[in-house]
């Protein structure tokens, strides 16, 4: 079928379904929806059989939906209405929440319903339970509500408020004033709330005279103080005291009052001249209680699981040495096998836009952020003690992707969604990606996916190589550890390693690895440093969140 996305965005679930359908042999094209004329156009030149809403904040035209049918996916359950449908379902305490697929007609999320899946409810941020619980029921129900459109019998159901299963209402949009803190409240209802707001808008609040919006929340369960008064920072994250506890929040961004950073930053990044007497407390390895963690290590049946649980998936330069660190350790034990685990929401983004972008000389940031994720994998690829498995649980993108390729052995969870790509932020790209993407698809894809900025399902990079398995959530765990402990525990584990040290041997004979460093840092140089400041004007773009056709305000050129 001919099948044309309507979106706002070709955010996370957007890109996710269009894999997914793609992977099912439908031509599918997306148009992002910036006006009604753009929408019309669309339909008139792709000419669809069928129109899908992944993620579209406007209505869709009556010229439209009167002569096609167009559905949308909404993340509510049914009888659900409103724009701020997950915020509500985290702040009401939802227990079941869901995803229907509706007909687009006058009334906004009041059409014929063609699907809904429910999902159990979990404490995690509303951009998390996006990407992971709604996009896989969302899946479920455009995979149905495809199959009935084709039956061509199927008639949607009218939405009736009197049906026992109709148990949603329609909701207000959610404003600040609804979720604001009082910092006497309890951790659990502060959470609660910054998760609601988590990624979009974030939770607006005043730390030190100042209004900010809060991201990445974390509830700490060893300090107690007076509610409101930050008391300790870790990594880029600060402590604040709530009326029984306390929560980390790793990243603030500064209200928009035509000031020059409107960003999510590091939080101590961004109120350092304050916090010069609140203690740095790192995180200590094997803390039972809850607390914030980015980069921490397991053990267990001669495996040594590496977390690195980074916001975003974004790697500063910082990050990227520790994280290396960290690796280096995990090397130093009497294990076979290591897991690179990545973080439950991200694997990894590769270097971090956002503080380069706040750095004083951003070139010069970006070359050091480049040169610490690529020492980083510089010290997976040498590996010559340990078998590497890279286990990545979510999304992945440029050189984050690459990253994970530097181990042995890849897995994935097989919802996710890779970008092995850097073209659209202007980026020649490093990485060690000229060796290592080669290395397993062959030149011609790997000329093929980064220039055409290609995304790939788990499924169609596990048909070309790209990764080795896929694990659906279910099975992913205990698959991963089964993996990794035969691998410990065999004696293949000694002919692997005696193979991996060969074939390294012989590569390097071929090509050294720092040739092709040094090749590709040679193109981002240039990148960084040349007068035609493509990257640098994508990258703001990126970082404020500008669309195509917004121009990029003065104060921030
Ligand atoms: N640095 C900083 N922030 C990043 C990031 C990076 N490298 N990659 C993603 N993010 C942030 C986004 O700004 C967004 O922030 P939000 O919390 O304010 O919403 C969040 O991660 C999710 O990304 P988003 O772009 O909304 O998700 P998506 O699913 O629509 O797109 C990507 C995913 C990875 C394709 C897109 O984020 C991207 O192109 N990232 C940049 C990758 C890159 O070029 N890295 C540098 C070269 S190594």
């Amino acid at each position: 079928m001919r099948i044309l996305f309507l979106s706002t965005a070709h955010n996370s679930l957007s890109q996710r379904a269009f894999v997914e359908l793609r992977d099912l042999g439908h031509d599918v094209y997306v148009q992002i929806a910036s006006s009604n004329n753009v929408m019309e156009e669309a339909v008139k030149v792709y000419k669809p059989d069928l129109i899908i809403a992944p993620f579209l904040k406007k209505y869709i035209p009556e010229s439209i939906w009167s002569k096609h049918t167009c559905i949308i996916i909404h993340p509510g359950i049914k009888g659900d209405r409103g724009p701020s449908s997950l915020d509500w379902a985290i702040l009401n305490e939802e227990e079941k929440w869901g995803v229907i697929l509706l007909q687009a007609n006058e009334n906004l999320d009041a059409g014929d319903i063609w699907a809904s899946q429910n999902f159990t409810m979990k404490a995690v941020s509303k951009s998390n339970l996006y990407r992971h619980e709604v996009s896989d029921a969302a899946i479920k129900c455009l995979l149905e509500a495809i199959e009935k459109f084709q039956s061509k019998k199927f008639i949607p159901e009218k939405l009736d408020y009197n049906h026992n299963d109709v148990k949603g209402r329609e909701h207000k949009p959610m404003k600040q004033g609804y979720r604001s803190i009082d910092w006497t409240e309890s951790t659990a209802t502060i959470a609660k709330k910054i998760r609601s707001a988590d990624s979009q808008p974030g939770l607006l609040d005043t730390i030190y005279g100042e209004e900010y919006y809060l991201y990445g929340v974390h509830e700490e369960d060893n300090f107690k103080g007076k509610p409101g008064e930050i008391i300790a920072k870790r990594n880029g994250a600060i402590c604040r005291v709530t009326g029984d506890g306390a929560v980390w929040i790793t990243h603030i961004k500064m209200k928009n009052q035509g000031k020059y950073i409107y960003y999510k930053l590091p939080a101590t990044q961004i109120l350092n001249k304050h916090l010069k007497d609140v203690p740095e407390l790192p995180y200590e390895n094997n803390t039972k209680e809850r607390t914030f963690k980015e980069i921490w290590y397991e053990e267990q049946n001669n495996v040594g699981y590496l977390y690195f649980e980074f916001y975003n998936g974004a790697m500063s330069t910082d990050q990227c040495t520790r994280l290396k660190e960290a690796y280096i350790e995990a090397k130093k034990r009497d294990t076979k096998v290591i897991v690179l685990m990545g973080g439950a929401d991200f694997w990894s983004n590769g270097i971090h836009l956002n503080v380069i972008e706040s750095s004083d000389n951003p070139a010069d940031e970006s070359w050091s952020n480049i040169n610490a994720i690529d020492d980083l994998i510089k010290e997976i690829i040498l590996t010559n003690t340990h078998i590497v498995i890279s286990a990545m649980r979510g999304n992945a993108a440029a050189g984050g992707v690459m990253l994970a390729l530097a181990a042995d052995k890849v897995v994935a969870l097989n919802r996710i969604v890779l970008n092995p790509h850097y073209k659209k932020m202007g980026l020649y790209g490093s990485e060690y990606w000229t060796y290592l993407l080669p290395k397993r698809i062959g030149i011609e894809k790997a000329i093929e996916i980064t220039e055409n900025c290609i995304t790939l399902s788990t499924k169609s990079a596990k048909n070309i190589g790209l990764i080795d398995s896929t694990f659906d959530e279910v099975n992913f765990k205990n698959e991963l550890v089964k993996m990794a402990e035969e691998l410990a525990i065999s004696s293949l584990c000694k002919n692997m390693l005696e193979q991996k040290r060969y074939k390294r041997k012989e590569d390097e004979n071929i090509k050294p690895l720092e040739a092709y460093r040094k090749e590709e840092l040679g193109k981002m140089w240039d990148n960084f440093y040349s007068h035609n400041e493509i990257y640098h004007t994508a990258r703001k773009r990126f970082v404020y969140k500008l669309s195509c056709v917004e121009e990029l305000p003065k104060n921030i050129i």
